[in-house]
């Protein structure tokens, strides 16, 4: 990796930020980094001396985690925020908040917010680079790309390979990162779910829009399972939960009945019994670990590829 190419952004806000090079080129360095994690000295010393903030105002398991080691086989040095602990119970804001952080000499941010457009208002603020992981409703970025890299990986290309993202679409900031990014990449991309879960502007995206479960099954490769996001819903959208899994659940029955073999996604974390049976989950139709295993691949290739803008 030693002419490092430059992605066109020196933050990664969203998939927005990206054009389909940046991709390509997040996705051939993702996959050098994943053949150094598969050998017995994972670390490379690519980010020495580049301190990384991961700064997090909502839970997370998979992308904090993800992100840390990430960073740690990049040699970076990290340090980790979490609101709930912090001033900022005492009423300090985000911005001095950060900058308080940064004044000890931090390089980047990795932010998680419950607002969307968080890390857009902090990169106008504040001069490091910042990565969003998952602002509100809006985006989660990394999450698309891992996404994406990995059906690029089962399939060999994303092009022409039909996706359906079932569930929550309204609350969901993976839904929107996921179709922008497929959508670059040349995929074709239905959305599934209940009306109120569906956002009207879905349509201007290019998607497809299916209510029916069966026939969205029908029709794609590949199937995301998306998590109802009861923590962002104010009101009730559908009746019950029990309603909800009899008609947008993936079970073994359904999975087994149809045409072809399709390959099921979940970008965590899972409601078992809810979305996805765990017969689903835990299939060979199943990606849902190798997901989380290209999460780190994926990380790395970010924070390498904006690193060399600092
Ligand atoms: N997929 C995802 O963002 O999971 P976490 O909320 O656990 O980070």
């Amino acid at each position: 990796m030693a002419d490092q190419q430059k992605l066109s952004s020196r933050h990664l806000l969203g998939i927005k930020d990206l054009n389909r090079n940046d991709i390509e080129l997040i996705f051939e360095t993702a996959a050098n980094f994943k053949a150094v994690l598969n050998r017995p000295i994972k670390k490379v010393p690519s980010l020495r001396d580049v301190t990384i903030a991961n700064i997090f105002f909502e839970n997370s398991t998979r992308t904090r985690l993800s992100f840390e080691l990430a960073q740690k086989r990049l040699s970076a040095d990290t340090i980790n925020f979490a609101a709930a602990s912090s001033s900022v119970s005492k009423g300090e804001t985000l911005i001095d908040t950060v900058n308080n952080i940064l004044a000890m000499k931090v390089d980047m941010v990795v932010m998680r917010h419950p607002y969307a457009g968080a890390g857009i208002f902090l990169s106008r603020h504040i001069k490091a680079q910042i990565v969003n992981a998952g602002d509100g409703a809006h985006e989660h970025p990394t999450q698309a790309l891992l996404d994406a890299f990995s059906i690029r990986e089962k399939y060999g290309e994303v092009i022409g390979k039909k996706v359906v993202i079932v569930g929550d679409i309204l609350h969901s900031r993976v839904a929107l990162s996921n179709i922008l990014c497929l959508k670059q990449l040349g995929a074709e991309v239905m959305v599934c779910g209940p009306t109120t879960l569906i956002p009207k502007f879905i349509s201007s995206l290019g998607v497809k829009v299916e209510h029916n479960l069966i026939k969205a099954l029908n029709w794609c490769d590949v199937a995301n399972m998306l998590r109802i996001q009861l923590e962002r819903q104010d009101i009730k959208y559908f009746p019950s939960l029990r309603e909800y899994t009899m008609l947008y659940g993936l079970n073994k029955q359904i999975l087994d009945s149809l045409d072809k073999e399709i390959t099921v996604m979940h970008p965590g974390p899972i409601n078992r019994g809810v979305e996805i049976t765990s017969d689903v989950a835990d299939s060979k139709q199943s990606i849902i670990l190798d997901q989380v295993e290209n999460g780190v691949a994926v990380r790395m290739a970010v924070l390498y590829l904006l690193a060399g803008q600092i």
